[in-house]
Order: structure tokens, then sequence, then C-alpha cells
């Protein structure tokens, strides 16, 4: 991997003052060309092209992640904290390294970090470990109207348990969050705030800290979901003062199956575990157990242990290059995005219209061709892209349309590509017979 320029500090003072130098934008735009000669994907794929925009349902690894993954397997596989020879003490250290990894990439102590299968896992977790046992049935958990299933469903769940009431904080016609409309939810029994950081549909990046404080403001606790913002920028959870905040490690170059919630260590200590089982328990006894401390506690069964040295590769790969320019690179790129796709007739964007809002995705309607025979055109361009309702139903009924296509970014992304599914765009106005 390249070293990240010297220009990347005065980017971040250029950018900030909105000055256009077209040497260090260039400079910084081929640095995140040479990055994608990491990923060998581009190189391997069959059929040659690969347009990927469909990072926010998964990322793409590089060759750091892979090596790290495989060298787990070929030259130390041996389960955690059992053994006491070599190769499982080494597999230890790494596990409990990765932890210490992820801890300081979001700014939190190694043993408030637990590591998940993703970030539907963690929200379940939080759902069925304190929700059931500290929300009652004449109490409420508050949400907002643009989530993705994984923090809506969790809470339908638990509430049928527990017997209390889902309140939704609305969003805007413009896709931002009715700020305005919190007033009308003090003085309400509300236990628990838990909201996305940013929006896989409407591309919106919510003002944390501000629903933060609101939370507590109102005696809940705030729990994030940060599932399409941990991969894109910097997160400090002690800034964000938030509860709780999950992530999945495939949406940020890691593998599959590997997740991080965060808790508050005093949280964490006074929650029942979610799972029980091996590794989880001090002490069993026919009678009862004892639990272990955190974040074991937590953590039932042999866990992910090559997902957690991968997403630790993950983590140092994001780190080297910088979270803020990997943010400034796809805002680079949803910005022109944003340019290109609204100059196409018949197409329709969502969320917001300022790029410096949004994270980097854009979902769209064209015409009246159904995202997935639009998502098939592009296929045969080499551009994949999402096409659905991203598991967002309730945002769709909002938008009223049954689905919508997704174009989403990352650091491996280039401007021509995004140039080229806006190509693409146009050429499918003329097979499907909207123009002539
Ligand atoms: C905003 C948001 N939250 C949660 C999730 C769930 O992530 P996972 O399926 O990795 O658990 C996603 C996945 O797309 C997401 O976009």
């Amino acid at each position: 991997m390249c070293d990240v320029p010297c220009y990347s500090d005065i980017a971040t003072y250029l950018y900030g003052r909105d000055i256009y130098i077209s040497d260090v934008v260039n400079s910084l735009q081929r640095y995140f060309e040479q990055l994608r000669l990491d990923f060998p994907i581009f190189s391997d794929v069959e059929g040659g092209r690969l347009i990927y925009l469909d990072s926010a349902a998964t990322s793409q690894k590089p060759r750091q992640v892979l090596e790290a993954v495989n060298s787990f397997y070929r030259r130390y596989n041996a389960n955690v904290h059992r053994g006491v020879y070599g190769i499982s003490v080494k597999a230890t250290e790494e596990y409990e390294n990765a932890r210490k990894r992820v801890a300081s990439f979001i700014n939190a102590r190694p043993d408030e970090i637990v590591f998940v299968r993703g970030a539907t896992e963690g929200l379940n977790l939080i759902a069925y470990s304190w929700a059931l046992r500290n929300i009652s049935a004449d109490e409420e958990v508050l949400l907002t109207e643009m989530e993705h299933h994984s923090n809506i469903v969790p809470w339908q769940l638990v509430a049928r348990l527990a017997g209390f009431k889902i309140s939704y904080i609305p969003f805007t016609s413009e896709g931002y969050l009715d700020m305005a409309e919190l007033d009308r939810f003090r003085g309400r029994p509300i236990k628990l705030l838990s909201f996305t950081y940013a929006s896989n549909v409407l591309g919106t990046i919510n003002d944390v800290k501000a629903l933060t404080r609101f939370a507590h403001e109102i005696g809940a606790l705030a729990v994030v979901d940060a599932a399409q913002a941990a991969p894109h920028m910097r997160i400090d959870v002690k800034e964000l003062d938030c509860d709780f905040l999950v992530f999945s490690g495939h949406k940020m170059l890691g593998p599959t199956g590997i997740g991080v919630l965060y808790g508050r260590r005093s949280l964490l200590e006074a929650m029942e575990p979610f799972m029980g089982g091996g590794e989880m328990i001090k002490e069993v006894r026919l009678e009862a157990a004892e639990w272990n401390d955190v974040p074991w506690k937590f953590e039932a069964g042999t866990p992910n242990i090559a997902g957690s040295i991968g997403l630790a590769a993950a983590v140092d790969y994001l780190e080297k290059v910088g979270m803020d320019n990997v943010r400034r690179h796809e805002e680079e790129l949803t910005k022109l995005a944003i340019e290109l796709l609204s100059e196409i007739p018949f197409l329709t964007i969502y969320g917001p219209r300022d790029y410096r809002d949004r994270c980097g995705l854009v979902s769209f309607y064209l015409a009246d061709i159904h995202p997935h025979d639009l998502a098939s055109f592009l296929d045969r361009d080499g551009i994949c892209v999402r096409a659905g309702h991203h598991c967002a139903m309730p945002i769709h009924t909002r938008l009223g349309i049954p689905a919508s296509t997704r174009a989403s970014f990352y650091l491996y992304n280039t401007p021509s590509e995004i140039e080229v599914l806006a190509a693409s765009l146009r050429r499918a106005l003329k097979t499907f017979k909207v123009i002539p």
C-alpha cells in the first residue's frame, strides 16, 4: 500500500475552506486510484470490468485483510482462551489484540468492545439483554422512520415480550430527521432512543451528538447504529457520548460474520448475557452459573477468530489511509454523482441535496423502470448496484415507491466510474423506450 501523501493535511485545510486547488485534489485522486491495486477482485474478476457500486451492502477486501485471515488459518489456527500450547496462545493474543485495535479505532476501552456477528446481532443483544429487562409495559422505545430493519424488528420482537410501546421520529421531505419534532417526545416515559448514524437509503448523516444529548435529557439511553458510518468516517464514542454503538466488519473491508458492539462499561457490567455457553462463564454448577467478566460474558461459544483478525487488519488499513481522507474522497464522489444524476431526465434522487450532509450513497428512481430491471441492465455494463427496498421498507413506503436503485461508494471507487454509471443510465432511458 502506498503511503498517505502529505497532501492530506493541506487538503483538510483547503477543503475546509472550500478552496479548490486542482493539484491537491488530483494528487488525492491518484492516491485513491493506487489504493485500488490493493483489491484483488478488481483484477481477478471474471468477465473483465467490475464497477462495484454496492459497498453499502458489503465492501470489497484488500489483500492485507485476505492475508491476515489466510495467515491465521495457515500458521496458528487454534481455539482461543483455552490452550496453553504455542499456537493457541498466539491465536488468543491476536484475538484480544484485534479487540484493542477496534477499541482504539472508535476511542473506546477494549473491555467495552464485544465481538458479535454484525450490527444486527449487536442490536438484538441490546434489545434482549438490556431493553427486555429494563423497559416495562408503560414505557417506550423511540426510533426514527429512517431505520434499517435491523434497528426496527429486534425492538418489535422484544416489545411483544415486554409490552412497551415503540414511537418514531419522522423525517422531512428533504430527507433530514425532523429535529423540530423532538420536543413532542419530551415528558414521555422513553427509556431508549435508537437511531442510525447514516441512512442506508437516504444517505442522510444524522446529528448524533444532538440526538444523544436529547436522549440523555429525557432520561433515555442512546443507541447508535453505525453500520453505514464506521466504514466511512471517524468515530469517537466518547465524543458522541452514546451508550451503545454497533457496526459490521464486512462493510468496512473486513470479513463477513464479525461485527462490533460498543457499550459503556457500567451498562455492560449490569447486563445479563445474551447467550449462554462456553467462554462466557467463570463457574458452572448444576444449579447455577457465574458469568465471566465483560466483554467475554457476551461472547458465548467459539468466537469468529479469523473474522476478528481480518477486521483488525481492515482497521489498520483504514487508519493508514486516514478516515478523514476516506470521508473526503467519498464526499467528492457523492458530489459528482448528485451532479451527474441530477442532469438525467426522469431521474429522482432521494435524500438531502447537499452532499456534505450525506454518506457515500445515492438512491434513485428512473422513470417507471423497475429498479430490478435497471440493475440488470447496468450489470451488463459491469456496474454493480443494489435494487430493492434495501431492508428499509418503511422508508420506501414513506417515499411512495416499492423499491429504489442505490449506488454506493467506497475508497476504491473513482470519478470515472460515476461517469460510466451516468452514461449507462442515460442509455437505459432509450433501451426501456422512455425516450426515443
Ligand atoms: C443502517 C444499517 N444498519 C444495520 C445494517 C445491518 O448490518 P448487518 O446485516 O451487517 O448486520 C445495515 C446493513 O445494510 C445497515 O445499512
